[in-house]
């Protein structure tokens, strides 16, 4: 007898096999019994017919509860109508656990009693979706970058200053000194970038956001490409054919999990590159058109980020944002010094910003100004101006937030539900 998975059921048709899971949900119709298992490739029901399995197998099919860990064998039949396209006709079954009182029902849960019980939430059927997805998602970005040359070099997380501004620091004692959790991976994928060419970290970034909004974790996983002689136009390239990939390739391969959520994937379909690009000031006067009360120089909040991406049928890059409200190593453009190389790639749907870079500034005395204009500390970031002293060049990077990315590909609410363990304001059990 064959010990299998459920995903792999197709390649058993019309053998016996035997499976390792749980019960998912129970249901009987006099001398049948109905039992639904999962085992985390699929869902397979199990058929049993009182008399044509042993009576104690029966009777224990009848008496099984929720989330109970069981071994079943059965025999393989294709059915189109069952969920994955197979059924089991039960031929044995062997309880390995009994779970009673299991607290996530088929009935409705508030999202606060799900999110208290994740850890046993992430098995059902919508969560194993998303969690799907999400992996699929990393595995292609991991695949795309390091087909295209991109080394990894993972950033540390516990460092001596801020990348992305002051205010959402989380700060933690280092032996008697000041350390903070990482914000973001660029400054030193900055550095690797003059040692490799073309590289990439991917981790945990941290920001003590005190927004509660559905886009904003305290804990979010980044990807951040950064590469040695390129520019603005480069950095949108790579993001547009990054994205464009990362969406084929999870319809490609989660066909299934995109149907489990009921996402309508005509719009995804044609996420391919070129992206459309405006500049802020187009965006501002396509806000201004269309009733927003916004000025030259405001950043955009929520509501003018799903605006403006909602005008558009693909993600659309906006460039060139005044430098006042972006990060102090962005580059000025050289013709117009007001405003920064940077980019943000807005998703459709309502869905904001996914990606946010551009090119850095590779000159000395500018970033020194810069650091000191924005009152960070200097001797923290002597090491990042070394950059500027031994070869320094044009660069540019990006960095895509795994959560938002996968809530648009998911077409999901809210990104805590893309993460195994979301980390938010309010709430950092289980
Ligand atoms: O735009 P951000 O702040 O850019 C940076 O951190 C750059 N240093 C990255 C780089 O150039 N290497 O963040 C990048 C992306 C955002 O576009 C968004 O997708 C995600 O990270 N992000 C968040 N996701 C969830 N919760 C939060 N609180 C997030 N903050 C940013
Ligand atoms: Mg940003």
């Amino acid at each position: 007898m064959n010990s299998t998975c459920i995903g792999q059921l197709a390649d058993h048709e019309g053998r016996e096999v035997t499976l390792h899971g749980w019960v998912y949900n129970t249901r009987s119709s006099g001398a049948v019994q109905f039992v639904l298992v999962r085992d985390g490739t699929g869902i397979v029901q199990a058929v049993a017919v009182r008399g044509s399995v042993p009576d104690d197998v029966f009777g224990l099919a009848q008496r099984l509860t929720q989330e109970s860990a069981v071994t079943i064998s059965g025999l393989v039949r294709k059915d189109r109508r069952a969920p994955g396209g197979y059924e089991l006709t039960l031929t044995n079954l062997q309880l390995v656990h009994e779970a009673r009182d299991y607290p996530i029902t088929p009935k409705e849960h508030g999202p606060d009693f799900l999110l208290s019980h994740r850890h046993l939430w992430v098995r059902s059927a919508r969560q194993h979706a998303i969690l799907r997805i999400r992996a699929q998602v990393e595995h292609a970005i991991r695949g795309f970058l390091d087909d295209q040359g991109f080394v990894l070099t993972d950033s540390p997380i516990l460092t001596p200053a801020a990348c992305e501004g002051t205010s959402t620091l989380f700060e933690t004692d280092y032996f008697g000194d000041k350390a903070y959790l990482s914000q973001s991976g660029q400054l030193y994928v900055e550095a690797t970038a003059m040692a490799f060419g073309k590289v990439y970290c991917f981790g945990p970034t941290f920001r003590a956001e005190k927004s509660k909004t559905r886009r904003h974790l305290t804990e979010f996983w980044m990807v951040e490409p950064e590469m040695a002689y390129a520019d603005l136009d480069d950095m949108m390239a790579l993001g547009e054919q990054l994205v464009g990939h990362v969406v084929q390739e999870v319809l490609r391969e989660r066909s299934r999990e995109l149907e489990v959520l009921k996402r309508d994937t005509k719009l995804l379909a044609q996420i391919e590159p070129p992206f459309p690009r405006i500049t802020y000031d187009e965006a501002i006067a396509l806000l201004q058109k269309q009733g927003e009360d916004i000025a030259w120089g405001d950043d955009f909040g929520a509501p003018h980020e799903i605006a403006i991406g909602d005008s558009f049928q693909k993600p659309v890059f906006v460039h060139r944002y005044p430098a006042q409200i972006k990060a102090f190593y962005m580059e000025p453009d050289p013709s117009r010094p007001e405003v920064a190389l940077c980019a943000d790639l807005l998703a459709p749907e309502g869905y904001g910003e996914i990606i946010g870079g551009g090119q850095r500034t590779h000159n000395l005395e500018l970033l020194e100004d810069r650091i000191a204009a924005n009152n960070l500390p200097r001797e923290a970031f002597e090491w990042y101006l070394d950059l500027r002293r031994y070869g320094s060049v044009p660069h540019a990077g990006f960095g895509l937030g795994i959560e938002r990315t996968v809530a648009w590909i998911c077409g999901i609410e809210h990104v805590r539900e893309t993460i195994p363990f979301p980390r938010m304001l309010t709430r950092i059990y289980p």
